[in-house]
């Protein structure tokens, strides 16, 4: 894909569009976040739920996304305008989403990157020896200071910048056609590895794969819900500039449907790698956020080799990280550039501009900053704040904004006339009209105020405790 100039460029045909999206849509959030809050929500049990609202709601409102974008041909800062002009700031909130995930995205890359540096520079050991939890204390400034985190924010930072500046999107999509199936690939052997290696690993796979119905919570269903949208990249209207980008002759719905599976097969796969041996090495849901970082370096230290597997793994991680930063960085991008009628590079200057502070902050809000932060506190500072209200607020809030009015405005009938396009088939077009009319809508609302009335501490949607206290009291045992 490359940069609108005049006529607006488009994807080569289908696998182009295809893998473009897919390479935007897998990342950390297939990497870390999934797996981490598998290990929180009760395991099987989030798992099922987590394909159940993926194949419905994330089918549906992505299939709904790529169809505004192509319908207009416009990124989403004007997309609504165009279809109903009174709905221009709907295009804004969607647009809004973006400048946080990305900030706090850049210090997520950061802690991969650093991962990775130790790891090449043969210090595994140091990792996976360490007496307490190495990630919590590493973030938190008690191994090398607040300023190591933030230099590592700055560096995977300045490697999404430069990627933008020089406009290489091309040469990453080439190189994502290589690395990404090595990633699958390392994914699957290292999962492999610990089937046949470690000790009661089956207890692991079990709690990860067999449903629970007991651990099922309303907290199942938000933290299903939010997972879906950060994953799949929806409600951030990135999906809507994909879109814009492809061509009528390109089928929606299979691309779709392809896109979502393999984001949901890595998410899986990712799970399976990284929540069974947590839990029999009795990390479960103890440690949050840093599951990912804690879990492997076990994991590699266990492995005849490990200690040369663990760059490569983290290098791929990165890799995936990487490509997934650029894309969102990209949105940001477009919309200042629309907002600053198509000076790129002024765009470029705005985005470091807002995103480094914001960046920062989450950084320091490991550290000084970190106090209690009221209802929307995950017990992890800054970065936990922007994650709530990102991914369990603002995107609900989009997302049902987008669904009233596609059903309303400009009914759903604009949209699947779209998908059938040039003669397209849209063979679950009744599931899709019955999704965004009526299921999501109704149950996004539902659980965005039970969601709300959760942190506000009004009632708890999950056993015991509302969400905040359960973070806390997870993170101190
Ligand atoms: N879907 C990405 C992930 O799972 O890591 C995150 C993301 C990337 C969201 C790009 C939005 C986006 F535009």
């Amino acid at each position: 894909m490359s940069h609108e100039n005049g006529e607006r460029a488009k994807f080569s045909g289908y696998i182009g569009f295809v893998l473009a999206a897919a390479a935007s849509a897998v990342g950390l959030g297939n990497l870390w976040r999934f797996p981490y809050l598998a290990s929180h929500y009760g395991g099987g049990i989030f798992v099922i739920i987590y394909i159940l609202v993926a194949v419905t709601f994330g089918f549906s409102l992505m299939i709904a996304e790529i169809a505004i974008g192509r319908k207009t041909g416009k990124s989403c800062l004007h997309a609504f305008g165009e279809l109903a002009r009174k709905y221009r700031w709907l295009g804004v909130i969607c647009a809004l989403v973006p400048i946080f995930v990305v900030s706090y995205y850049f210090v997520i890359g950061g802690w991969v990157a650093k991962w990775f540096a130790e790891t090449a520079l043969g210090h595994l050991s140091d990792m996976s020896g360490y007496a307490g939890n190495y990630w919590w204390d590493y973030v938190t400034g008690g191994i090398a200071g607040l300023g190591d985190p933030a230099i590592w924010f700055f560096v995977f930072a300045g490697l999404c910048f430069v990627c933008v500046l020089l406009g290489v999107d091309k040469g990453i999509e080439k190189v994502s056609r290589v690395l990404m199936p090595a990633l699958l690939v390392m994914i699957i052997g290292i999962s492999a590895y610990n089937l046949i290696a470690l000790d009661g690993i089956w207890d692991g796979v079990r709690f990860y794969l067999s449903p629970d119905i007991g651990e099922l919570t309303g907290g199942t269903f938000l933290g299903a819900i939010s997972q879906v949208f950060y994953s799949m990249s929806l409600a951030m209207g990135i999906m809507i500039t994909y879109g814009s980008y492809m061509r009528k002759d390109t089928s929606i719905e299979k691309s779709v449907r392809n896109i979502s599976l393999i984001d949901t097969v890595v998410a899986i796969l990712a799970g399976l790698m990284i929540v069974p041996p947590a839990y029999i090495f009795g990390m479960g849901d103890e440690k949050g956020m840093g599951l990912m970082f804690e879990a492997m370096p076990d994991v590699f230290s266990s492995m005849p080799g490990g200690e040369f597997i663990a760059p490569v793994f983290y290098l791929l991680v990165l890799f995936a990280a990487l490509t997934s930063a650029v894309s969102l960085l990209e949105a940001v991008v477009s919309v200042f550039s629309d907002a600053t009628n198509g000076r790129r590079n002024r765009a470029i200057v705005l985005s470091l501009i807002v995103l480094i502070p914001l960046g920062i902050l989450a950084v320091l809000g490991f550290g000084p900053l970190m106090t209690d932060l009221g209802p929307f506190d995950q017990g992890a500072g800054i970065l936990g704040i922007f994650d709530t209200l990102t991914n369990s607020i603002m995107m609900p809030i989009a997302a049902i904004l987008t669904c009233v009015f596609i059903a309303v405005v400009i009914k759903t009938r604009a949209i699947t006339d779209e998908v059938e396009a040039e003669g397209q088939q849209f063979r679950s077009k009744e599931l899709f009209e019955v999704m965004i009319k009526f299921v999501c809508p109704i149950l996004l609302s539902f659980m965005l105020v039970l969601g709300l009335a959760d942190m506000f501490g009004v009632f708890s949607i999950y056993r015991g405790d509302s969400q905040h206290l359960l973070w806390m009291e997870a993170l101190s045992r």
